[in-house]
């Protein structure tokens, strides 16, 4: 009996990459839908095990869907996922498209654009910061100026990852920038050139992400992750870790908006990563939600500190069949992100761990002589590193010792020289 295809939408990055591997493991041919450029980074592994491809254009509006699902009905395709953020609602369109288990494609933006998000919630009553849209620099001195905002805010783009542009601006002095930073902060399929940006109110407290599977509407959470994040303006993931024990309260208010908010965006087969926000009275607000698996090795810590296989399980979702999602291990693990400690020219790493026991997955993705930045985005980090084992102060000494380890040498480069340009500011608010 041949098995249906599986079809990725893009297959770039390590989460794709085990998606790919663990569907050509159980004999499905892998196919990808990509862009010449991503299609180009894929290593030979995964040009390898790939069936066969479509390249197109994903910065277009209806030709991929039209093109892929084309492709699709004629490779026997029988499941379409992505682990790629701005590819969620495209996927969602296309299950529809080829009636296969996927998300409603008619509330797939809210899960994408951060304005649809913040109405689609608010109308859910789900609890999330309020958020204001300043379409223009006017709308952005309203947005301040708005008691439900007020100061420290966060200014952030409609449609970014990775915390690329996300501003915590403490008072109206840092807004101009913040707002120009959330505009030249691109989507990865966008042109560039749209003036708005959100403007929400600071929730304080504890970040956790939730991490769920969601079959025929029917939610199971696998687990909380604890997310360590820079302090200041820019919020930046420094690791990730799992699973967390909330006092039960705290726990079912969490899942109580996780749930609200999955629905909310119309998550009905397929992961999510619920981004939350835990204040000191217990309270629960979500910042957003990804209509995906996690990214930043969280599939990976899922697989190690509790023995669920996140991959087949999404494969099983995808293909409509029963996934198996009982933790078969009650262990811990964290990741590590290593970052410059300044901008500059990447002269050398020493001291970056191997595998080994406890040391199931490392990454290094930066290049000696490259340029490399202070952390602003995730896209900054040079590398990252799991840690696991059965106990979680362990785990976390050994992963904090292993990252001190890490030596790493950066050759300054010329104020204005290439990659230093600043962009003039295009804001300009009154206080
Ligand atoms: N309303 C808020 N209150 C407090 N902190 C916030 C708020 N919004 C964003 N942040 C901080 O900024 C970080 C990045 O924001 P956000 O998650 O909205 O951006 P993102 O680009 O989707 O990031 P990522 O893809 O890394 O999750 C958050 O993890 C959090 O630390
Ligand atoms: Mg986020």
């Amino acid at each position: 009996m041949t098995l249906p295809g599986v079809l990725l939408l893009d297959a770039a990055g390590p989460e794709a990459g085990l998606l790919a591997a663990a569907a050509a493991a159980r004999g499905h041919q892998v196919h990808a839908a990509t862009t010449a450029m991503a299609y180009a980074g894929y290593g030979p592994e995964l040009k390898g095990l790939l069936a066969g491809r479509i390249v197109t254009d994903f910065a277009q509006p209806d030709r991929p869907l039209d093109e892929i699902a084309a492709y699709a009905r004629r490779h026997g395709i029988g499941a379409v996922l992505t682990v790629n953020e701005y590819l969620t609602e495209l996927t969602a369109y296309l299950c529809a498209e080829l009636g296969l288990p996927g998300n409603d494609p008619g509330r797939a933006r809210a899960a994408r654009d951060k304005a649809a998000m913040a109405e689609a919630f608010t109308a859910a009553g789900v609890s999330t910061p309020h958020t204001v849209l300043a379409r223009d620099d006017a709308g952005l001195r309203a947005a301040l100026a708005d008691p439900r905002v007020g100061f420290p805010c966060v200014i952030k783009p409609l449609s970014g990852a990775g915390s690329a542009g996300v501003t915590v601006v403490s008072g109206p002095a840092g807004a101009a920038a913040a707002a120009d930073a959330a505009r030249a902060a691109v989507g990865m399929y966008d042109s560039g050139g749209d003036p708005r940006v959100l403007v929400q109110a600071f929730a304080a407290g504890t970040e956790y992400s939730v991490e769920s599977l969601i079959q025929d509407g029917t939610t199971t959470h696998l687990a909380v992750t604890r997310k360590r994040v820079t302090g200041g303006p820019k919020r930046v993931e420094t690791g990730h870790s799992l699973p967390v024990s909330l006092p039960p309260a705290v726990e079912a208010a969490v899942h109580r908006e996780v749930e609200a908010a999955i629905r909310a965006a119309g998550i009905r087969h397929g992961a999510s990563h619920t981004e939350v926000i835990v204040g000191a009275d217990g309270r629960c607000v979500v910042i957003e939600i990804g209509a995906r698996l996690a990214a930043g090795q969280i599939g990976v810590l899922i697989q190690h500190a509790l023995g669920i296989d996140v991959w087949a399980a999404l494969l099983d979702v995808a293909l409509a069949r029963p996934a198996t999602l009982a933790p078969t291990a009650r262990g811990y693990a964290t990741v590590r992100f290593v970052t410059s400690p300044r901008a500059g020219r990447l002269t050398s790493v020493c001291g970056f761990p191997k595998t080994g026991s406890g040391v199931p997955f490392v990454r290094w993705r930066a290049v000696i002589g490259g340029l490399v930045h202070v952390p602003g985005a995730n896209g900054h980090r040079l590398g990252s590193f799991v840690v696991t084992g059965p106990d979680a102060d362990e785990v976390e000494e050994r992963a904090d010792a292993l990252l001190r380890r890490v030596r790493i040498q950066v050759e300054p480069i010329l104020e204005n020289g290439p990659g230093q340009v600043r962009p003039a500011s295009t804001s300009a608010i009154a206080p």
